[in-house]
């Protein structure tokens, strides 16, 4: 294997950090675009070589990615509040500054490129009625929740494939679970019994952990299928009332009851984010098995979750002590 000079944008996020970690294990060299100096440091104390940058704003960070064999765009301008279908858009259009700021940098670079790796969601894809999505499933021309971000960043990365050669691959994730992000807040939410099911407790949820996602990127990096694009899920597509049971009962209280329908959850948390969080999609992960030789460490949440379930209760009783 030959080891890239990988430049990771969204560096200390969700996805960002087990992927610089699996990266720096893997003796890739890995350039951490991050925004302030504690962020600078973490990446140092990870094995990367941070670079101090606003992905909004062309600016000297953008002189790293020129000798780069790979990029990895693993940010996201996460509004603040509700996820409305408007605040979506918006992030939408902020990405795609974000993206056309990558792409020139990369374009005045002096080293052919051998991945482009985008991550982006299912809410893109079109199911079948089956629910089930793969990379076959038409996309989706008026995407919901998620993938009113995405659908904006596509077509400004096809055009750069089809017209300089950008080696895109596209890998199209369901919902990431791990340590920070929306599943610690789910656990909090079901702690304090705040937790209601959105919508019909039958419908599916499309999983996948965030150690998985890291190890589909580093293979997409190191075998470069420039072009191709991949549904990255796990194994076992889960239903949310029986997702959420299992999550209830490793955290020793009750499973909750109340449902809420669409209509109210989306006053609560945003148009946008309920459309994701019952789009009610499974996904196909046979060609990341087939043509990226991923092996999942976590087939289902069954076992991906318990560790991250214990993670939050010992943080929690930590706190609560040092409260005492
Ligand atoms: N989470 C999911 O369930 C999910 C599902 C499907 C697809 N995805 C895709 O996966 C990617 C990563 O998602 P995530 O959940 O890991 O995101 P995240 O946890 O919200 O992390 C976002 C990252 O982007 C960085 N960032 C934001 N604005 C920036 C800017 N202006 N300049 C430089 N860096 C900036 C953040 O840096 P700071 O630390 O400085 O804020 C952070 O490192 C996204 O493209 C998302 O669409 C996620």
């Amino acid at each position: 294997m030959t080891a890239e000079t990988v430049f990771v944008a969204g560096a200390t996020g969700l996805v960002g950090k087990p992927l610089i970690h699996r990266l720096v294990d893997r003796g890739h060299h890995v350039r951490a675009l991050v925004r302030n100096d504690p962020s600078a440091t973490l990446m140092l104390s990870m094995g990367a070589e941070p670079v101090l940058g606003d992905l909004a704003a062309p600016g000297p960070w953008q002189d790293h990615l020129g000798d780069c064999t790979s990029v990895i765009d693993a940010s996201q301008a996460r509004p603040h509040g509700r996820l409305t279908a408007g605040r979506a858009n918006r992030a939408g259009r902020d990405r795609v500054r974000f993206t056309q700021n990558l792409l020139e940098a990369i374009r005045n670079g002096h080293s052919p490129l051998g991945s482009y790796v985008w991550l982006t969601g299912l809410d893109e894809l079109v199911p079948g009625p089956d629910r089930f999505v793969d990379e076959t499933s038409p996309i989706n021309v008026r995407p919901r929740g998620f993938g009113r971000i995405g659908s904006q960043i596509r077509p400004v990365l096809e055009a750069a494939h089809q017209s300089w050669g950008l080696p895109l691959v596209a890998l199209h994730m369901g919902l990431i679970y791990g340590s920070v992000g929306w599943f610690p807040d789910y656990l909090r939410r079901l702690q304090r019994r705040r937790f209601a099911l959105v919508g019909d407790a039958q419908t599916f949820v499309p999983l996948v952990s965030a150690a998985d996602v890291a190890r589909t990127i580093v293979a997409a990096v190191e075998k470069r299928p420039a072009g191709r694009r991949y549904v990255v899920v796990d194994d076992e597509p889960a239903r949310q009332g029986e997702f959420v049971r299992f999550l209830a009962e490793r955290l020793g209280v009750p499973a909750p009851q109340r449902q809420f329908p669409l209509w109210l959850a989306g006053l609560i948390v945003g148009r946008a984010a309920v459309e994701t969080a019952a789009s009610n999609v499974r996904g196909r992960n046979a060609r990341v098995k087939s043509e990226l030789d991923v092996q999942l460490e976590f087939p289902s949440y069954r076992e991906g979750t318990p560790p991250l379930v214990e993670e939050f209760v010992s943080a929690t009783q930590g706190r609560n002590a040092g409260r005492k």
